[in-house]
């Protein structure tokens, strides 16, 4: 795949695996419309991804979990970048919590900007990308390990990227007689700001592995040019989520065993702690 020709919308740009994914398209030539909630730092990403070897770069800030934001960036796509061809829904948060501990309003927050924006946006911006049909359109999803393993602390998480796993494989699926490709990338624990010091913390405690952004930047495009439907960063945690699929029981008793570390780490009202 020659990304020199493509013209690409990454969600969440502005975090840690958004502009790890932009910088590296950046330097093969790519046409970028890099997305953020909050507008701050997206012009100084812009001006990097230009110095990188971009073609053409632009910016819209949007919450994507507000429906009229949601349109303000499809409006913009049709109005500015209606070349588009691939979809990068990245944008997501996280929270590592016991579930009795979180609120509702966190649970709705989660669920609307891990699942329902991502199927929203998709919905809204496959018309345009069927009419770019001769581009080999694609829109590719960043899951994550816990999109197939069940952690504890990470009930909705895990539940929302589940969710959004499914719906790639299904979207996938449905469209596998058209030229739209849809994807799915899992990656395992990354080093960026959406895990708090207490995610970190029981990131070591467990021996966890964690990668860099650019690590799943790289993937990422490997992904892209190879058209597989599916993918996951990490050799123990295939392997793990290869065994949750079929012994599911095994993974529970590990994790049982390690529930003394993770729990007191996701008890936020004896830590006091952020999210
Ligand atoms: N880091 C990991 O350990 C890890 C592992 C597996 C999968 N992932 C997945 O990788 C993706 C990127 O995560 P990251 O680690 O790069 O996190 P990050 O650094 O916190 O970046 C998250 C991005 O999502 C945007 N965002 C959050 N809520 C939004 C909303 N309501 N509307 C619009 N944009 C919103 C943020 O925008 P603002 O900066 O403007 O708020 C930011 O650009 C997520 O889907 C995450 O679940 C991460």
């Amino acid at each position: 795949m020659d990304f020199q020709h493509r013209y690409v919308l990454i969600t969440g740009a502005s975090g840690g695996i958004g502009t790890a994914l932009a910088l590296a398209l950046a330097q093969e030539g790519a046409n970028l419309l890099l997305h953020g909630r909050s507008e701050t730092r997206l012009p100084d990403l812009a001006a990097r991804c230009l110095q990188n070897g971009a073609s053409s770069v632009k910016t819209c800030s949007a919450d994507l979990s507000e429906q009229g934001d949601r349109m303000k960036l499809v409006n913009f796509i049709h109005r500015e970048f209606s070349a588009f061809d691939t979809l990068i829904n990245n944008a997501g948060i996280s929270r590592f919590e016991l579930f009795e501990q979180q609120s509702a309003e966190m649970i709705e927050q989660l669920i609307t900007t891990n699942i329902t924006a991502p199927i929203l946006l998709t919905r809204a911006l496959m018309p345009l990308l069927m009419e770019n049909r001769e581009r080999a359109p694609r829109i590719l999803n960043i899951g994550s390990a816990f999109g197939a393993i069940g952690f504890p602390g990470y009930t909705t998480y895990c539940a929302s990227k589940g969710a959004l796993r499914l719906f790639s494989e299904a979207l996938a699926r449905e469209l596998s007689d058209t030229p739209l490709k849809v994807q799915y990338l899992a990656p395992r624990a990354t080093r960026t700001s959406i895990n708090s010091t207490r995610a970190q913390a029981m990131l070591e405690a467990t021996g966890s592995q964690s990668d860099t952004p650019e690590r799943v930047a790289q993937a990422a495009l490997a992904q892209l040019r190879s058209g597989k439907s599916q993918s996951a960063i990490g050799w123990p945690e295939r392997l793990l989520v290869r065994l949750n699929g079929l012994r599911p029981e095994l993974i529970s008793a590990v994790l049982r065993k390690q529930l003394s570390k993770i729990k007191p780490l996701a008890n936020t009202e004896s830590t006091g702690a952020e999210s």
